[in-house]
Formats: structure tokens, C-alpha cells, sequence
């Protein structure tokens, strides 16, 4: 069974889905096989690895199955698109956005992401990378009911710190009541620079997480948002600085697994 990894944080545009991307492309260049999830309406991490819209399904179709009982191997395979750089993933669609309503009488409801991912399809890929969305709403609380860890970018930006601490409750609320094996994986400093401001940001994090604060630093470079305009990955570039930092944290992240 391979490791279901979410990558949240309800703050909005922290480097979630640039770190998503970023750790499976990292992960499939160390020879392992990926499929990346994306749970988030907005489909920021399809659009990044080239979605052009022809999967039959996408993740809200499933979940919409799943929570009827009537989801099929077939359906799960329809809705698996492989990117050219070698990533599976299952794309997202504003339906998506539907999700407290289609979720609201279902019985387990926090649980329906994690049927999907049980399922025997899923057991051939050594990482599931689960991209959530900025709200701290059912989808999250099903992001980390499947997940074995849980990674939080934190951008190194004035009040960066303010809003972990109910993302840290809605973690304990699924770790008591669904999912007691789920962990922090760790936390990582995204879009540092030479302010005070980053400064004190990375202090902070220092204190507050120790070692659980991933050593690499992600800076803050125009290469990344150019890379979600190309779709291609940071770490698919021969001289990105960012694609050199994301594939480091992607060593610290395996190195991390193995304890
Ligand atoms: N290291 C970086 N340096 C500069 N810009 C970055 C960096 N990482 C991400 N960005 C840019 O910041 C914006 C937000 O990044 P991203 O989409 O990864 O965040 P997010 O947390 O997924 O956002 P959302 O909450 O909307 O899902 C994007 O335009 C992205 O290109
Ligand atoms: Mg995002």
C-alpha cells in the first residue's frame, strides 16, 4: 500500500498545489510511481499538469459514486489521466464545489475519499499526493481521513501563522475520531526572501515545529509561477532553482518515510 500524503493549509495561495506538483515530480524523478489527487474545485493542480479535459470522470464524479455505493474499478480507471511527465492524477471539476451538499446526508461522510483510495487500483502507485483546497470544510476533513500524513506549506508572509492553529484541530478532530495513525509529515517554509518579515516567519516555524519544519527553504522566484503558465513542473527544469529546492525537500519527504 502506497502513502497518501495531503498537502493543506485553509490559507489561501500559500504554495499548495506548486508543492503538490513539485513533491510528485520529485518522486517520480527518484524512480517511484505517483498519482496526484486533485481535491480542490478551483483545479489549479489539473491545470498544472496539462489537463485538457478528456478523462470520462473526475474526482467529484467519484466521490458522488462512492457515496451512492456504486462505484466501479472501471469508473476509477476512466478518470485517471497520465501527464507527459510521468504523474497520474485524477483531475478536479468546479462540481466539485457541490461537495457539502452531495456529501450532506451520506453516512461516514468524512470517509467517501478514503473508499476511493482503498481500492486495489490504488495499491500499484508508491505515493498518493492529495492537493486540498483552501477551506477547512468536508473535503479537507476527507483529505486527512485518507491520508497517512499530512504535509502544511506555510508561506513566510505577515499573520503566515494565524490559521494553523484550527488547521491543527481539524487534524486532532479526524486523528481522535477517523484516522489515529494520521501524522504531520511536516511543515515547509514557502516564497522566503531577504525580508525581516520571512525572517521572523522562519523563526517562528523554528520554534513552533523543530524538527517537523522541513530544512529546505522554498524561495520566492517569478520561475514558479511561470512553470504553472508552461505546465511544466519546476523540477522538469534542468536550471530552476525552485525545481533544485522541491527536489530536495522530495529527498527529506523519502528520507522521512523510512522512519
Ligand atoms: N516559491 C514561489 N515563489 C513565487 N511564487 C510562488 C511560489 N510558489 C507559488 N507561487 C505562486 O503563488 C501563487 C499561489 O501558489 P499555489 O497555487 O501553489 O498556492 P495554493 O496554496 O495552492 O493556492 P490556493 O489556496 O488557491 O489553492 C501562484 O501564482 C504560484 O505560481
Ligand atoms: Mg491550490
Amino acid at each position: 500500500m502506497g502513502k497518501v500524503i495531503a498537502i493543506a493549509n485553509q490559507k489561501g495561495g500559500v504554495g499548495k498545489t506548486t508543492t503538490a506538483v513539485n513533491i510528485a515530480a520529485g518522486l517520480v524523478k527518484e524512480g517511484l510511481s505517483v498519482i496526484g489527487i486533485d481535491l480542490d474545485p478551483q483545479a489549479n493542480m489539473s491545470d498544472y499538469l496539462g489537463y485538457d479535459n478528456k478523462s470520462l470522470y473526475n474526482i467529484s464524479d467519484l466521490m458522488v459514486a462512492a457515496a451512492n455505493n456504486n462505484l466501479s474499478d472501471e469508473y476509477i480507471v476512466e478518470s485517471i489521466v497520465h501527464s507527459k511527465e510521468g504523474i497520474d492524477y485524477i483531475p478536479s471539476s468546479i462540481k466539485l464545489s457541490g461537495a457539502d451538499l452531495f456529501l450532506s446526508n451520506v453516512m461516514c461522510r468524512e470517509q467517501v475519499l478514503n473508499r476511493i483510495l482503498k481500492k486495489e487500483i490504488f495499491s500499484k502507485y508508491d505515493y498518493i499526493i492529495i492537493d486540498c483546497l483552501p477551506s477547512l470544510g468536508i473535503l479537507l476533513t476527507n483529505a486527512l481521513a485518507a491520508a497517512d500524513s499530512l504535509i502544511i506549506p506555510v508561506q513566510a508572509q505577515k499573520f503566515a501563522l494565524d490559521g494553523l492553529v484550527q488547521l491543527e484541530q481539524v487534524y486532532n478532530m479526524v486523528k481522535v475520531n477517523v484516522n489515529p495513525e494520521l501524522k504531520i509529515d511536516g511543515v515547509i517554509l514557502t516564497m522566503a526572501d531577504n525580508t525581516n518579515m520571512s525572517k521572523a516567519v522562519e523563526a517562528e516555524l523554528e520554534r513552533k515545529y523543530g524538527d517537523t519544519l522541513f530544512v529546505t527553504r522554498i524561495h520566492k522566484r517569478v520561475e514558479a509561477t511561470n512553470s504553472t503558465f508552461e505546465q511544466k513542473s519546476l523540477v522538469s527544469m534542468e536550471n530552476s532553482v525552485l525545481g533544485a529546492e522541491y527536489r530536495n525537500v522530495t529527498k527529506e519527504l523519502i528520507e522521512r518515510s523510512r522512519v
